[in-house]
């Protein structure tokens, strides 16, 4: 499995297990819904539930046979695969997107690198090629952009001795 694949999961395996065990409310303020099939059970069903995807001690394939056994038991196996089959199709469109914009990086990369370093044009214009490549490219443009303010040479902001850089304002 690939890099980028390994922290999308990361990123999406704490769909449900961040919730705290004690909310049984519609939806944690930060979190993702409680999924659906939580409300159609009994105040017991449900601590169980959050004993199980709260459990740091199990892996997360035991924590996916447990909660279907967890389902069956309560009869909601109907519900529970119906939303575990949404996540799925759910974490399958992200990684598909994140591989699309991952594979682009490289040419939206030079690109910009071309309107930064051509300077047979007025600042204007720049901007302009900026705008239609950020039009055609939102997602790429914006991890490239948080790439270089990461790794420091900040498009507005230099380091203390160089001051501004005098690129144009982009965010
Ligand atoms: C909850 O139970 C009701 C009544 O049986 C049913 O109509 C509904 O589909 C159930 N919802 C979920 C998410 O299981
Ligand atoms: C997890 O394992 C630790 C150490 O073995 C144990 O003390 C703790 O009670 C376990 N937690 C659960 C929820 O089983």
């Amino acid at each position: 499995m690939t890099l980028k694949v390994v922290l999308v999961l990361a990123v999406l395996s704490g769909f449900v297990s961040s919730r705290p065990p004690t909310d049984n409310g519609p939806g944690h303020p930060r979190g993702p819904p409680s999924p659906p099939y939580l409300k159609n059970v009994s105040d017991d069903a449900r601590k169980e539930f959050f004993d199980i995807v709260n459990n740091d001690n199990l892996t997360l394939a035991e924590i996916d046979t447990q909660l279907a056994t967890w389902a069956e038991s309560n009869d909601i196996s109907d519900s529970y695969s119906e939303f575990e089959a949404k996540k799925a199709s759910y974490i399958a469109e992200i990684k598909a997107k994140v591989t699309s914009v991952v594979s682009n990086l490289p040419t939206v990369q030079s690109q910009l690198e071309s309107i930064f370093e051509n300077k047979d044009q007025t600042r204007s214009a720049q901007r302009e090629q900026l705008d239609e490549l950020r039009n055609k490219y939102p997602q790429e443009v914006g991890v490239i952009l948080k790439l270089v303010g990461l790794i420091g040479l900040g498009f507005q902001k230099g380091p203390r001795d160089i001051g501004r850089i005098g690129l144009p304002r982009i965010q």
